[in-house]
């Protein structure tokens, strides 16, 4: 069976680029897809990933919705659970720029871009949300009660000069970590989404999107939660000797990574917990001593070289990685050295 098999999925901004490959993927693994696409001048766009999808054997319909505007999100996805019964995935991609010097920059265009890119998603992530809690999980369809797909950008930790609104858009969703604690129910958030393929894609580029690396990278983050674990490499990330010291109010363990050579394109590794809440992510350019850590900055870090120390409480985790070498790796920190004091 197709690892999507009876599941709906809303793509929003799909007419195009990273949406329209998402969409297509998506399909391609059974899904049942919406195409979600904000303004007429758009339709004829959609129309063209529509029809791709349904000549190649897939299941696709078509709905015009502004993603910023709160009375059509809601349209939308009581359209879809009229027709398909519920909503199982949301990928919150629609997203775009206004770009002005800052001292230039208009209350419109800030508005605008935070407007789509932020609000947008927290407006569609409501709903799916709120979908998942009536629904619960389905065991037919997947172990989780939904999952959520945010697509981010390298500016959410960046700063980028010219486009303050769109850096301050991807920046903002750190809400999604805010997302409910789904007690009693699997509910897979799954934010990490950006791919080093995307980073070099022309923002309105169709044809630079690789469907294929993006289907690989949805599907090895979504297996933890449709499906199998993914294979441990542990050639790429193990555990390394306790040669440093931490002091700490609670008993924590040394964790050691290991990247066993420096990437050559730019990584960013996003450690979680067993429920998928994120610990710290780091991004990792190919000089390695330009490590920048975001998240939790309250848990203490070492980095030394190719080698990085990190404090946790016992337990599961899994380091998901992003770019060119894309991989989810599950690893229990299992105490290298307790630190109690
Ligand atoms: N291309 C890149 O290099 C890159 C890098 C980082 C992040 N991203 C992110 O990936 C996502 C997709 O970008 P893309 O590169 O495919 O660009 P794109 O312009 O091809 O796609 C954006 C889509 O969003 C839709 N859209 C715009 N406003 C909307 C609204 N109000 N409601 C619904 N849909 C709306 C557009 O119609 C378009 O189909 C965006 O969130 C973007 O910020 C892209």
């Amino acid at each position: 069976m197709a690892k999507l098999q009876n599941q709906i999925a809303i793509i929003t901004g799909s007419s195009s680029g990273i949406g329209a490959a998402v969409a297509k993927s998506m399909a391609e693994e059974g899904a049942t897809v919406v195409i979600n696409y904000p303004v007429d001048a758009a339709q004829q766009m959609a129309e063209a990933v529509k029809n791709e999808i349904i000549a190649a054997g897939g299941k696709a319909i078509m709905i015009k919705a502004d993603v910023s505007k709160e009375a059509e999100v809601q349209q939308m996805f009581a359209d879809t659970i009229k027709q398909f019964g519920t909503v199982d995935i949301l990928v919150n991609n629609a997203g775009l720029q206004k770009d002005a010097h800052f001292e230039n920059m208009t209350l419109d265009q800030w508005n605008f871009v935070i407007g789509v890119n932020l609000t947008g998603q927290f407006l569609c992530a409501r709903e799916a949300i709120r979908e998942f809690l009536r629904r619960g999980v389905d065991e037919k369809k997947s172990k989780a009660a939904g999952k959520i797909f945010c697509m981010s950008s390298v500016h959410e930790v960046i700063p980028w000069a010219g486009h303050a609104n769109y850096a301050a858009s991807k920046g903002g969703k750190a809400q999604e970590r805010s997302f409910p604690e789904l007690n009693g129910m699997t509910c897979g958030l799954l934010t990490h989404a950006f791919l080093r393929s995307l980073e070099e894609t022309p923002p309105d580029s169709q044809n630079g999107v690789s469907s294929t690396a993006i289907k690989q990278y949805l599907l090895s983050t979504w297996a933890d939660v449709c499906g199998s674990i993914p294979a441990v490499e542990p050639e790429f990330i193990s555990p390394t000797g306790p040669d440093i010291q931490f002091s700490a109010t609670s008993k924590q363990v040394l964790q050691g990574f290991k990247l066993t050579k420096a990437p050559a394109t730019a990584i960013r590794l996003d450690i979680s917990d067993a429920l998928r809440v994120s610990v710290v992510q780091c991004y990792y350019t190919p000089t390695a001593a330009t490590v920048t850590w975001t998240g939790q900055a309250a848990i203490p870090l070492v980095v030394s070289g190719l080698r990085f120390f990190l404090k946790l409480q016992p337990g599961l985790y899994r380091c998901v990685v992003s770019g060119d070498m894309q991989k989810s790796v599950p690893f229990e920190a299992t105490g290298v050295t307790d630190v109690d004091i």
